[in-house]
């Protein structure tokens, strides 16, 4: 099981300190259980796992093998939770030079989650004469970033594939019943999935949002279920996680650094950061969610945690066995006097390095937090998730913000409809005029 160490946290925060917020950590915990909390319809995600069944998955592995049988590439289209769980699990699971290799299933890339003309255009010159399917995530239907990629792409794939191929590799996930995506799908005709209404889109990475992406990438949905499943029946270290970063924010730590020394994990980071960002930021209040890929940000970044503002706090996701054994050649001439680590494997300079920067850090005043997996496979991703997403909801009852909304995220998109002058929007678009004069 996932095993986390808080003891690094003992020199700013005291155990006690930490241990007497159990009566209101129960009380969180409690109020997701009985759904009493804020956002109480969004609480889908809380025994999600264990009501997944295995003809559920079986659903699942058959549309991902049509399309690892019919496609070079896949496209998944979606942005913020309707793409960060897939692509953290895929790129944490993956040969790290998956580009030069190959491998035996298609190709998985990711649109409709940014505007760049320049990836677009890249993407579909790519694409081109290549067969590629696209699976399309959207749970309102309407988010433009991913509308936008999708008319392009269900175009291209149109013209590349007939209509009637097309139907057969473009998948829709999105609302039972509202929204463009749904629309669209009903009256193409594509293969669909729902994403439950009770569950939102950070919280959606079990939902076939992200575990048709994964298995369309070949990697093992039932272990990532089943690792989520465990951390689900027992949320202990959960609520422990959540009381330990809440008495730190209490002392005055408002920033939590996710650091990892596996570059795989890299956008395990980036789904978290969405995950706790957009949950808590709200109401004047959270966590600054940020993260460090370590070692190599020790050389740009590493300056700032050991002595900048002493505002922050580190947590490691650490991995206990790498997958490969690779040993440090032993060299006659030792030029670069690196001799005295001939025989060990890299895995034993990484722990050190990541176990002599948490001393640093803790003497430099950071408190450090650590989680540990014993190997990155996806029964233990699926661990970490439900084990973040968990701690995340008890955390936002013990800040006292609704975890399950977004409000903030609207700003923008209305100063962007009325700049492009979207029908519906033309007070805003005259109020934003005067604005910029
Ligand atoms: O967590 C969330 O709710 C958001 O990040 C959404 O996932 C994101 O905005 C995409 O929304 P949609 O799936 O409706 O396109």
């Amino acid at each position: 099981m996932l095993k986390l160490d808080i003891s690094k946290v003992a020199p700013f925060v005291s155990l006690e300190t930490i241990n007497a917020l159990a009566p209101r950590v129960a009380e969180a915990q409690k109020s997701l259980e009985d759904g009493s909390c804020p956002g109480n319809d969004f609480l889908g995600w809380l025994h999600l796992p264990s009501s997944i069944t295995p003809e559920f998955l079986a659903e699942i592995k058959a549309v991902a093998a049509t399309l690892r049988s019919e496609c070079e590439a896949v496209v998944v289209a979606g942005i913020g939770g309707s793409y960060l769980g897939a692509k953290a699990v895929i790129e944490a699971l993956s040969n790290s030079f998956q580009w030069l290799v190959g491998g035996k299933g298609p190709v998985i890339l990711f649109a409709g989650n940014n505007i760049g003309e320049d990836y677009l255009s890249e993407l579909t010159a790519y694409l081109r004469g290549k067969k590629f399917g696209v699976i399309n995530i959207s749970k309102s239907g309407t988010t433009t970033e991913t509308a936008l990629a999708f008319r392009l792409l269900k175009k291209q794939c149109e013209e590349q594939m007939g209509k009637e191929m097309a139907r057969k590799v473009i998948v829709a996930i999105t609302d039972a019943k509202r929204g463009a995506a749904r629309t669209c799908a009903d009256k193409e005709g594509y293969k669909s999935f729902i994403i439950p209404d009770n569950v939102g889109g950070r919280f959606s990475v079990l939902t076939p949002v992200g575990l048709l992406p994964i298995a369309v990438a070949g990697f093992d949905i039932d272990q990532l279920v089943k690792g989520a499943q465990d951390m689900e029946a027992d949320t202990s270290l959960a609520a422990q996680y959540a009381a330990t970063r809440y008495a730190l924010y209490e002392s005055g730590k408002k920033i939590e650094i996710l650091a990892n020394y596996q570059p795989k994990l890299h956008f395990i980071a980036e789904w978290w950061k969405q995950l706790f960002g957009e949950s808590e930021g709200k109401d004047g209040k959270g966590i600054y969610p940020a993260s460090v890929d370590l070692t190599t940000d020790l050389h740009s970044m590493g300056q700032w945690i050991q002595d900048g503002e002493r505002t922050i706090f580190e947590t490691v996701i650490s991995v206990e066995n790498a997958e490969h054994q690779l040993l440090f050649p032993s060299d006659d001439e030792n030029l670069d006097g690196l001799n005295f680590l001939a025989g060990k494997r890299v895995d034993e300079v990484n722990k050190m390095a990541e176990l002599g920067t948490q001393l640093a850090h803790v003497d430099g005043g950071v408190p450090n937090i650590r989680i540990a997996i014993d190997r990155l496979d996806a029964y233990h991703l699926g661990q970490l998730i439900y084990f973040f997403e968990r701690a995340c909801g008890v955390h936002c009852q013990l800040l006292g913000v609704n975890a399950f909304n977004q409000p903030g995220v609207e700003a923008y998109k209305k100063n962007m409809f009325a700049l492009l002058g979207k029908p519906g929007y033309e007070a805003e678009t005259a109020a934003i005029q005067a604005r910029l004069k």
